[in-house]
This record gives C-alpha cells, structure tokens and sequence, in this order.
C-alpha cells in the first residue's frame, strides 16, 4: 500500500494531553493514527523577516522532524511576512469569512494573495524533498487551494486529493473574492476534492459552471476545458468508543469531581469552540438570556458553561467579538447572579480532550449553534460521550454540516434567539424515553459516518482517480 502523505497548515500538538486547536488537527490526527503516514504543515512558529531574502521560496532551514506513533510530522517556519499575508491576510481575513458568509467581515488585499501563493509555492518546494513515487498526497482545508497546483509546476506527479473541512459557499458569495476564479482553477488542479454536506459540493458545481463555465460529464464529473474534476461528499467522522470510554475514565478527575460537586445538582449546558464569529456564541448569549427571563422557575437550577479558547487573536474581527462577548457575559450574570449562583460561566481557556470528554457528559444539554460550519466537530463529541442510559440532549444548529447527519438533535435556527430558547426549555424538560430514542438514532449515525469511514472512503477514491498528470486545462 502507498504512503499517505497529509498537507495541512496547522498539524495537532505532538504531546499527548495537550488541547488540539479545532476540528482539522483533532479529526487528521485520529486518522492518521491508524494508518501512519508523513504530515507537513507550519511548525506554529514565524521567523523575523531579516533572516530571509524577501522572496526566498524557503525560510532557510529543512523541515523539523518528529514523531508521534506511526505518524511523521514534518513542520516549516513561516517568517512574519508569510503570518501577515498568508495566514492572517487572505488565509483568515478574506477566505475564512467569506467561506462562512460572513462577506461584511471579509477584506482583499492583493499582496496578500502574493503572500497566500508564495507559502503555497513554499510548501510545494519543501514537501517535494520529501516524497516517494507512489505517495498519496492529501492536503486539508483552505489555506492550500493552491498546493496541486504549485507541486505540477515542479513536476510533481503522485496523486493528490484535497478535503475542505469548513463550507463552500454559494457561488455569488464566492465570487465576492477577487481572485476568485484562479483559486477555482487551483482546486480543479487536484484529482479529486472532497466536501463534508452534498450542499458544500452542490455549491462548487454551481460556481464552476457559473463562474468557470465547466459542464457536467455523464457521469456526474465536472469538466473544465480538458480536465475532468472528480468531487465526492465524505463527513468528517469521530471515533465513538474512545471518547465514550475517555468520559468514564474522566469522571474520577478531581477536577471534574470538584465540578460536579459545585454544580449541586444544576443541570448543566455547555457548549465549545474556538473564540470565533461563525459559532454563533453573540446570538446564543442572548438566546440564554431570553431562556432566563421566560423560564424564571430555571434560574438557579442551570448553569451554562460556554468553553471559548482564544483563537486568531490578532485578526481585527476576532478581537472585536472576543470584547463583546466579555461585556455580554459580565452584563449577563450581572443582571441574573445571587449570592450563591452564577448563572453563565465563560471561559476563554481550551481543555485537553480526557477533561472535555467527561465534561460533555455531565452536560443535560449540548448546545452547538454555529452561523455556518463545515461539520462541527464538538457535535459529534458531544453525543458520543453521553450514557446512553441517561444521555443528554443535542442542540443543533441547521447550518452546521453535522445537522445533515444527527436527526436526534434539536434542531435550532441560530439567528432565532426565541426558537433557540425555547429548544433549551424543551430539551431540559425532555423525557428520558425520548432523549433515549434520539441518542440511539445519533449513534446509528456516528458509526456509519465514522472517522475511519472518511479516511478509508476519500483515500478509496482518490487511488482510484486517475492521476491529473495532464496539468488543468
Ligand atoms: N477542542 C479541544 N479543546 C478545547 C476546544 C476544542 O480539544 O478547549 C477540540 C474539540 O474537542 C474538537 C475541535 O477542537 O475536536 C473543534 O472542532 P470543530 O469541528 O467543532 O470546530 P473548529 O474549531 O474546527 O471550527
Ligand atoms: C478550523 C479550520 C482548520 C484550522 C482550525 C483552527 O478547524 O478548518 O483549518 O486549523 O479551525 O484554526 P487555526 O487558525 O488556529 O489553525
């Protein structure tokens, strides 16, 4: 069997215990520990600019190596420069926003897109040093829209597949990006492109026929000029078991004991993600609000514990969501808190997964109501560490990939502030019976779009594809 070979500019912290930093790190990492394997991304680190010439394709020194199990991890240093233009320029202020339609966030600056395909170019170069002929290249997310591309331009010619882990947007919303159709032409340059929800490649098709005037094959491929484009759908999965069993092995941790403890019979509503806008945190504040003062036989018997781990802290928006959310909270516990309870307990702090796991489940209540995600990660967590005896009860967003797959979940709007007050209600109130029932069905779902499904199912069809030896028409 070929090497895998996984591209992806944030790899998972190589220490066991540490937190993971979102959904991408936390799902490669548990793939790739079955099957073993190479994984090149940035090393988290930038050099100052001086130690570079200014368009130098490589900062200076090889890739770091180190190991973790059966998975080699290779990282790059990025200089400051490349942070600036890549990473916080177009990879997190004009790609990230306008992939989850948040267009009014979004901001275009050309040398940003130089930096994005100078680190693209940059990636290319060193993970070229680095493979073997029959490697199987799989490249994650948006940051490397562009890596198929650059590896052909230096003869690169392995199979290449690339998985975009957060949503395509419409094609109108798309092609707000002023490079829009460059960066269209370079994911057609990959042998196959996977998307996480059937909307997300319903949303590709349309914008390449739309905006790049490809036609659909018989077989339902896209062609472009000469090229055929292969999509498929493939769900980001979790590994049930492992987290079931971490939950219980946790629920001995002091802390966690400590926090139970504390809790004196509240039930508890939590909820997890990265500090970030497209989560829906601001509307679900006050959606808690609302739930306060039309539930007032709840207050006291509640607690929601919100988990926010800073993140992209020095982009402009995250900033300005990270103060409001500061006020909101303060505002919030100033209007409802006694002497002898709190009723929102906000945390900007990130938990390593063996503490999450027990945590989820003493949850009555996951509540997960991105604006828009690709998949939503913590979803699938947080039903799989429930008893399933005693689970608790999912509340969902529509616009999170995983509501296509978790119909036991209550299923909220996350711009109606009413609606998702009202699901706490009803989800706090709800029969064991029927929380039984919806958990049962979440599972049966868990385990057919499993982790290992996604691996073995993109890589099945990427081995299949012919290699795009015929560089994009
Ligand atoms: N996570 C974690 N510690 C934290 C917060 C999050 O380990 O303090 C993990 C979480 O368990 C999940 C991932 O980060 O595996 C978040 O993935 P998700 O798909 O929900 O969102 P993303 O961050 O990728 O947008
Ligand atoms: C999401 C993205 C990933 C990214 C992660 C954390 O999961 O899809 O590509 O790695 O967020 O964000 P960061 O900017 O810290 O890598």
């Amino acid at each position: 069997m070929s090497r895998l070979v996984v591209v992806s500019n944030r790899v998972a912290p190589i220490h066991e215990g540490e937190a993971t930093a979102g959904g991408l790190a936390a799902g490669v990492m548990d793939a790739l520990r079955q099957s073993g394997g190479l994984w090149f991304g940035w090393s988290g680190r930038t050099l100052p600019q001086s130690v570079v010439p200014p368009d130098s394709l490589t900062p200076g020194s090889p890739p770091a190596v180190a190991c973790s199990g059966p998975v080699t991890l290779y990282t790059t240093d990025l200089t400051q420069r490349d942070y600036d233009e890549y990473y916080k320029g177009f990879s997190n202020s004009t790609l990230w926003p306008t992939m989850h339609y948040q267009i009014s966030l979004a901001r275009f600056e050309h040398q940003d897109y130089l930096g994005y395909q100078r680190v693209n170019r940059h990636f290319a170069v060193s993970l070229a040093a680095l493979l073997k002929e029959d490697d199987v290249i799989w490249v994650h997310d948006y940051h490397l829209m562009l890596l198929a591309t650059a590896l052909r331009e230096i003869g690169v010619r392995n199979r290449i597949g690339f998985f975009l882990h957060v949503p395509f947007p419409a094609s109108s919303v798309f092609s707000t990006i002023p490079v829009h159709a460059e960066l269209g032409r370079g994911l057609a340059t990959f042998d196959l492109i996977g998307f996480q929800t059937e909307g997300d490649q319903r949303a590709f098709s349309n914008y390449m026929r739309e905006e790049l005037q490809a036609e659909t094959c018989p077989e339902g491929h896209l062609q472009l000029g000469h090229r055929v484009v292969r999509t498929g759908v493939y769900p980001i999965g979790v590994e049930a078991d492992p987290l079931r069993a971490e939950a219980i092995r946790g629920r001995d941790d002091p802390a966690i004991c400590d926090y139970k403890g504390r809790l004196d019979q509240r039930a508890l509503i939590m909820s997890v993600e990265r500090l970030d806008y497209s989560k829906g945190l601001r509307q679900r504040f006050s959606a808690f609000e609302r739930f306060l003062v039309q539930c007032p036989e709840w207050r006291r018997q509640v607690e929601y514990l919100q988990i926010a781990p800073p993140s992209r802290s020095d982009v402009e928006a995250y900033q300005t969501i990270r103060r409001e959310l500061e006020g909101e909270a303060g505002r919030i516990n100033g209007r409802f808190a006694e002497l002898d309870w709190t009723p929102l307990r906000y945390l900007n702090r990130s938990f390593p997964r063996d503490q999450l796991m027990p945590l989820y489940a003493l949850a009555a209540v996951g509540l997960v109501t991105p604006l828009r995600d690709g998949m939503n990660l913590v979803a699938k967590e947080y039903v799989a560490a429930q008893d399933p005896e005693d689970p608790g009860v999912l509340i969902l967003s529509q616009f999170a990939g995983a509501a296509r797959e978790l119909d036991g979940a209550v299923r909220v709007n996350p711009h109606d502030e009413a609606g998702m007050a009202y699901a706490m209600k009803i989800a706090l109130q709800m029969p064991v019976a029927e929380k039984r029932d919806r958990h049962a069905s979440m599972m049966r779902s868990l385990r057919t779009n499993s982790l290992d499904a996604w691996r073995d199912r993109f890589l099945f069809d990427l081995r299949l594809a012919e290699a795009g030896l015929s560089a994009a028409a």
